[in-house]
């Protein structure tokens, strides 16, 4: 239903000129690591890539404060033991549960999804011309557009008439609407040392520019080297206009 379609809304990091907001990269990473990390992992993400150019711009000595923050399993020891030891900059942040099944086991028989992905995975299974209209206007920001919207779309109960499964939750945005994610966030639940607002909607946006980057943590650089190849080519093709008129210039 036209009802169901996540919103759009403004991202920063959209459009040829786009950039992340290192500030909302900054306050996102706070809810994914105070919020959504108890449940759901980031697997493609170590901490040193927290001090990455185009990224939530901290300096090496920050990723690795935050990193030593962390127990990270390791090991076997001499002892052949596994034991605890404080992250290190080239770890991957570290997986709520062991494995899929106690993950599935402690969330109602369903693993919460890995999420470094995530804004590329959700938000492109719609059906031609659907699909083909996308490509040409908001394309990219289909994703977004979805995880931003399923962690605003909670509602208290169904709407009258609907009944949803025992231990799913109702969500206006999320395919079926009965979903086994309990509504995550609350106002009041993260707080900003910026001055942000500590809204559902400001954490859904920071949090969901924060996963655009775990997806894609190189876009500022790519829209960056397509310019300048596009400024080269109108360059070029001026240049390879004036070459054939004077080679041509003879001709008959
Ligand atoms: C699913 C994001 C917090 C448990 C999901 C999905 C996203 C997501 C994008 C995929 C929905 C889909 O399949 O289309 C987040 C974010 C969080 C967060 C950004 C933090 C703000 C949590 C927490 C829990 C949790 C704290 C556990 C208490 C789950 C589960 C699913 C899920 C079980 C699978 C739901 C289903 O497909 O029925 N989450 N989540 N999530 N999440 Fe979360």
């Amino acid at each position: 239903a036209e009802d169901d379609t996540p919103p759009a809304q403004k991202w920063s990091f959209s459009g040829p000129f786009g950039k992340y907001d290192r500030g909302s990269l900054q306050r996102g990473l706070k809810v994914y690591k105070e919020v959504c990390s108890a449940c759901h992992s980031l697997n493609y993400i170590a901490f040193r890539n927290l001090a990455d150019p185009g990224g939530p711009g901290y300096s090496e000595a920050q990723a690795a404060a935050f990193a030593a923050d962390y127990k990270i399993k390791d090991g076997p020891n001499d002892q052949g033991e596994m034991f605890d030891r404080p992250g290190r900059p080239a770890d991957y942040f570290p997986p709520p549960f062991p494995n899929e099944q106690a993950a599935a086991a402690a969330n109602g028989g369903k693993a919460p999804p890995d999420l470094s992905l995530m804004t590329k995975a959700r938000g492109y299974e719609r059906g031609f011309p659907q699909f083909v209209f996308d490509f040409f206007t908001q394309f990219q920001e289909q994703g977004p557009n979805y995880v931003s919207a399923i962690l605003q779309g909670f509602e208290d109960k169904p709407p009258a008439g609907v009944t949803i499964p025992e231990g799913t939750y109702y969500n206006k945005y999320y395919p079926g609407h009965a979903i086994k994610m309990p509504k995550p966030l609350n106002d009041g639940q993260v707080t900003f040392d910026d001055g942000s607002p500590a809204t559902v909607a400001q954490y859904a946006h920071d949090v969901t520019t924060f996963l655009m980057w775990t997806a894609e943590p190189h876009l500022e650089e790519r829209k960056r080297v397509g310019l300048q190849v596009f400024v080269f080519l109108i360059i070029f093709a001026f240049l390879m206009y004036f070459t054939k008129k004077k080679v041509w210039a003879d001709a008959h």
